[in-house]
């Protein structure tokens, strides 16, 4: 089947209110002004600019992004009373293309509120969508809690409000309690039903209460609605509303089955969604659709090869399409030869089947030990496996600090194959563990740089640290992870010294006579 211009489906962004509203989503004045800038370029038919009447922020920032739209027509919402029209109206009025959108629950628990019955409600709806038509000749008219609301009530409105001169109906399952097949009905029964209904648009606004918030507007279109309502990130009240990149890319993937096209520029969207995700102060989760940091990762063996021999294998869609440079191959305890070898390419360095061989075995034991594998740690075991086992290794730690005095680490190590130990006092425990692997280890390295990271959030966190070392010119760095900060400084320091090691070992320098003394 072919696309035609009936089935051109308009993409509704409402993360500027809709998205807005979620608590501890307010974004700043400048910030309003650069989501929308960026939602007009890369296509956004309609923008949701804000609720002038909420607060004179809010009208601030739709009046100007109503003056600077280029092409989006610039909407605003209101509440079914007079003043809250005048007010949207006279934000959106310098857009190009102006809009007001007003609503009101017309659900039985939402009538319950204003206590109106069923027949006030209805005045209600006729007397402001007229006000609004007067004023502003493209006007959307909501029923709150649609999906909840009795049906022939339902369909009494919206017709009302079509007579009235809605330009738009839009359709919200404001609790995310609605699913697919009821989505669609919904929406085409409306179309059958209601009088007038040929003459104006159909919207779908959806939450994602239960997780279908998505499914629910791509049903509603294949029910005939020919406007989504979604935010960047399914940014939104309580768990958010149907995200656009989700909506957007399953129409694009699967124009099979859902033959509709929007003017979204995919390209944009990773961009769109690291802003509003820095604005907001909303990270994306990590297996988010389209947007997460793993939507196109692999570390697993065999999808790792298999995206290696032809990435449709594991991809529905390619990551350019969507704004993202490429896939990524993390290399982590899941990932395979295949995978290693081509990033040990990636890194310059090519090896021969039994290398090979000996680098993965080192590297599957390193994963396991370690939540993310760098490019440097590959090196370090190219490294190894041609220059042998690393010379000094961590056998044993024992720290004593607090309040009472200097702490003291008791440290055992493996240095060329024996067995050492040494006790050490230092002004906290870091400088007292640093201390005793100086004693067993004597070297004249500087430390250049000593820096802890946590991973992860918690008092259990992972600490990262990061050790650079610097001798008569040359500089080695270590890093380890660990969930006490003390071991993971020990062992970055020890892992900065093995390199230092072997590169002292390629350019024949050996500081073994260094005393102990020199270094205390
Ligand atoms: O969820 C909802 O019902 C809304 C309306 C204001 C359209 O956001
Ligand atoms: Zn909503």
């Amino acid at each position: 089947m072919t696309s035609t211009e009936k089935d051109r489906v308009v993409i509704f962004d409402t993360t500027l209110r809709d998205g807005e509203q979620s608590p501890g989503a307010t974004m700043t004045h400048d910030e309003k002004l650069e989501i929308a800038e960026l939602l007009d370029d890369m296509g956004v038919d309609i923008i949701e600019a804000g609720f002038p009447i909420a607060s004179e922020g809010d009208f601030r920032a739709v009046s100007e992004i109503a003056q600077r739209s280029k092409n989006a027509v610039i909407c605003g919402l209101a509440r079914a009373q007079l003043p809250d029209i005048d007010r949207c109206w006279e934000a959106v009025r310098n857009a190009a293309k102006p809009r007001i959108h007003t609503f009101i629950g017309t659900s039985p628990l939402h009538r319950a509120i204003p206590n109106l019955t069923q027949d006030e409600m209805a005045e209600r709806i006729e007397q402001t969508v007229t006000h609004a038509r007067n004023l502003c000749d493209n006007v959307q008219w909501s029923p709150m809690d649609a999906t909840r609301t009795e049906w022939d009530y339902l369909c009494r409105v919206v017709e009302i409000a079509i007579k009235a001169g809605a330009t738009t109906i839009n359709i919200p399952d404001t609790v995310g309690y609605t699913a697919p097949v009821e989505s669609a009905d919904l929406i085409r029964r409306l179309i059958e039903t209601v009088s007038g209904a040929d003459d104006v648009v159909f919207a779908t606004h959806c939450h994602n209460d239960l997780g279908m918030a998505t499914a629910n507007a791509l049903a509603a279109v294949q029910g005939g609605a020919r406007q989504i309502e979604c935010t960047i990130n399914g940014l939104g009240e309580r768990a958010g509303n149907t995200a656009l990149e989700e909506v957007v890319m399953a129409l694009k993937v699967r124009g099979d089955i859902m033959p509709y096209t929007t003017g979204i520029d995919t390209k944009k969207i990773m961009h769109i969604s690291r802003r509003v995700a820095t604005v907001s102060g909303f990270p994306v989760q990590f297996n988010k659709a389209i947007v997460g940091k793993n939507a196109f990762a692999h570390e697993s063996g065999i999808h790792q090869d298999g995206m290696l021999k032809n990435a449709e294998t594991f991809e529905i869609m390619r990551p350019e399409d969507v704004g993202i440079a490429g896939t990524s191959l993390p290399l982590g305890k899941h990932s395979g030869r295949a995978a290693l070898r081509a990033k040990l390419r990636e890194l310059g360095v090519e090896v021969g089947d039994n290398q090979l061989k000996d680098i993965f075995v080192r590297f599957k034991d390193l994963a396991d030990r370690k939540k993310e594998v760098f490019d440097d740690d590959i090196l370090a075991l190219v490294t190894a496996t041609t220059e042998g086992d690393d010379a000094l290794q961590l056998v044993n730690l024992k720290v004593v600090c607090g309040t009472g005095g200097p702490a003291e680490a008791t440290l055992e190590m493996e240095i060329h194959g024996e067995d050492m130990s040494a006790v050490s006092e230092g002004d906290g425990p870091v400088d007292a563990t640093f201390k005793a692997i100086r004693m067993l280890h004597p070297n004249k390295a500087r430390l250049q740089l000593y820096q802890v990271n946590a991973v992860t959030e918690g008092t259990d966190a992972q600490a990262t640290v990061s050790v650079r070392l610097e001798e008569d010119g040359m500089i080695a760095t270590g890093q380890s992870a660990d969930t006490d900060t003390v071991v993971a400084s020990a062992k970055a320091y020890i892992h900065a010294l093995n390199r230092l090691i072997v590169r002292r070992g390629k350019t024949g320098k050996d500081v073994k006579e260094i005393s102990y003394r020199d270094v205390t």
